[in-house]
């Protein structure tokens, strides 16, 4: 399997490169703003639309700004797209669902199948217990990390209170003599420090009871690995959305 590689030159590219080759696929063409002819294992443009080298799927780790390039190529060879730049805006974002129409897209903010999974069976532990028990959400990540809660944070909350039961309502750490929770509160904590790349732990509190779900990320490249499974997954579907959830469906059954 042969893939067009966007952001080819950065740290996610690299590691997408080394997850490909293990995966036995290869790299037809790498795309990158940065690339001023150094030496790379495979070909490398500067632009999408300068890309001639036929390649099954496109997967892309660099910046919003190539997206109209990017989805020209797309439409023009009919390849199915993996998004996996983040901080697109709403009208590129509307951009990238009209596209879906006519190609195969696949876009998740969080690549790891991990975090996927985790999301899962936090909602399954929240649709189970979220009556009884208090639910918090705890996040570290590394003293250089602009956002808090983490996007990923933001995600398990979503999840996890789309399935609560009763209405749930988020708190943002907690301080002072009237803190005291309630019920209906799902509290986001945001741990900063050191070079952690994250970690996040739903956890279900109960009377006398605890689970507690984690998930460490230990470097990026179970991003890269996500990224490649996604575009094994992908090759062959028919234009629409696709995200790690139907990758997940997939591989339960
Ligand atoms: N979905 C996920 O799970 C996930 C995980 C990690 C990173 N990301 C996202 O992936 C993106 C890349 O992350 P990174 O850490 O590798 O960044 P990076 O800065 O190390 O690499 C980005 C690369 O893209 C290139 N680039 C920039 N604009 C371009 C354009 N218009 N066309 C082609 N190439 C272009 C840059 O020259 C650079 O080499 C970011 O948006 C990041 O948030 C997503």
């Amino acid at each position: 399997m042969k893939l067009i590689l966007g952001g080819a030159l950065g740290r996610m590219g690299r590691e997408v490169a080394l997850a490909a080759k293990d995966a036995g696929m290869e790299i037809a063409c790498g795309v990158d703003v940065a690339y001023t002819g150094q030496p790379c294992d495979f070909p490398v443009v500067t632009d999408f639309d300068k890309v001639t080298i036929p390649g099954d799927v496109l997967v892309d780790f660099s910046r919003p700004a190539g997206l109209p390039e990017l989805l020209n190529l797309a439409r023009r060879t009919g390849m199915p797209v993996v998004l996996c730049t983040t901080g697109y805006t709403e009208d590129e974002l509307a951009e990238i669902d009209k596209a879906s129409k006519e190609i195969a897209v696949f876009r998740s903010a969080n690549m790891s199948l991990g975090i996927n999974l985790l999301r899962r069976l936090a909602a399954t532990a929240a649709k189970t217990l979220g009556e009884d028990f208090d639910i918090e959400i705890i996040e570290r990540h590394h003293r250089m990390k602009a956002d808090a809660p983490s996007g990923t944070a933001l995600m398990l909350y979503d999840a996890v209170e789309k399935e609560a039961g009763s209405l749930k309502e988020p708190i943002y750490g907690r301080y002072g003599r009237t803190a005291q929770r309630k019920h209906s509160e799902i509290g986001l904590h945001a741990v900063r420090g050191g070079t952690v790349t994250g970690e996040h732990e739903v956890c279900f509190l109960g009377e006398g009871e605890e689970i507690l779900l984690t998930h460490r990320a230990e470097n990026r490249s179970l991003f890269a690995r996500g990224a490649v499974k996604a575009a094994r997954f992908l090759k062959g579907k028919p234009a629409g959305m696709y995200d790690m959830q139907d990758v997940l469906d997939e591989l339960l059954g």
